[in-house]
């Protein structure tokens, strides 16, 4: 599965430019008995399967030898908590991380409070596998890191970078299907497209997601703009 990140795109990149590591582990080796089991049926009955704490715990235990003890376990987990760019942002200045992809009903609760496991959700609904979650999170994490992405101002003007969401964008032709593009954007006046993008952003954030305007941390300049869109919607709601 985890092909889709390590030869493909961004992360691919990153991967053969020895910006980044991803080293996969299968569960498997550390699995019990002949049949290398890494799962079994559920005290108190129930359906499905649980994975087993051992192969966890031996995996977790062999990483912490080579990475040291104090590298962060994260299990992806639709009970963790929710992750936010904060929080992906934090992840890409660390040094090495685990990350533990669940199966089957989960994880033996055992396993997860030795191996002081952070949980992780990607959103409120349940998976199949942590393995998607887990190149959710690698995929976030890797885009952050400095030299990966060409043209480095692409993750600062990325939604959520700075509190917003990103402005609108359009490419060619300049006209399709009767629908032009908005006249500033060929000015040539490069002032005039970054106040008409930041003016975009502020009223999209304001009309999608309200909720991170309460957050932001706005400068005299966005507070205006916010000010000036909110006016501007007012007067559009007169009778
Ligand atoms: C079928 S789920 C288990 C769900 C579990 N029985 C529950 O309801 O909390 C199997 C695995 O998928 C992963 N997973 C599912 N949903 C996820 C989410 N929203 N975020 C992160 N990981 C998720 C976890 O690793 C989990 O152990």
């Amino acid at each position: 599965m985890f092909s889709a990140v390590k030869e493909f795109g961004v992360t691919g990149r990153a991967i053969k430019n020895g910006l980044v590591t991803v080293d996969v582990i299968d569960l498997r080796q550390f699995g019990q008995g002949n049949y290398r089991q890494i799962d079994d049926r559920p005290f108190g009955g129930g359906p499905g399967m649980v994975m087993l704490a051992e192969p966890i715990i031996q995996c977790v235990s062999q990483l912490k030898r080579k990475y040291g003890d104090e590298i962060p376990v994260m299990y992806l987990s639709p009970q963790g908590r929710r992750l936010e760019q904060k929080q992906i942002n934090q992840f890409s200045n660390l040094s090495h991380f685990i990350l533990l992809c669940g199966r089957y009903e989960g994880v033996d609760q055992r396993a997860l409070d030795i191996i002081r496991a952070q949980e992780w959700s990607i959103g409120d609904y349940v998976l199949s596998g942590g393995e998607l979650a887990a190149m959710v999170l690698i995929d976030a994490v890797v885009r952050q890191i400095d030299g990966v992405l060409g043209n480095c101002e692409s993750i600062h003007n990325d939604s959520f970078a700075n509190g917003l969401l990103d402005c609108v964008h359009y490419t060619r032709p300049q006209s399709i299907r009767g629908r032009s593009i908005p006249d500033v954007l060929l000015s040539g006046d490069h002032v005039s497209i970054e106040q008409w993008r930041l003016k975009q952003s502020i009223s999209r954030t304001w009309e999608r997601r309200p909720d991170l305007l309460e957050n932001a941390e706005l400068d005299e300049q966005q507070k205006q703009i916010l000010e000036e869109i909110q006016n501007e919607q007012r007067v559009m709601e007169k009778p």
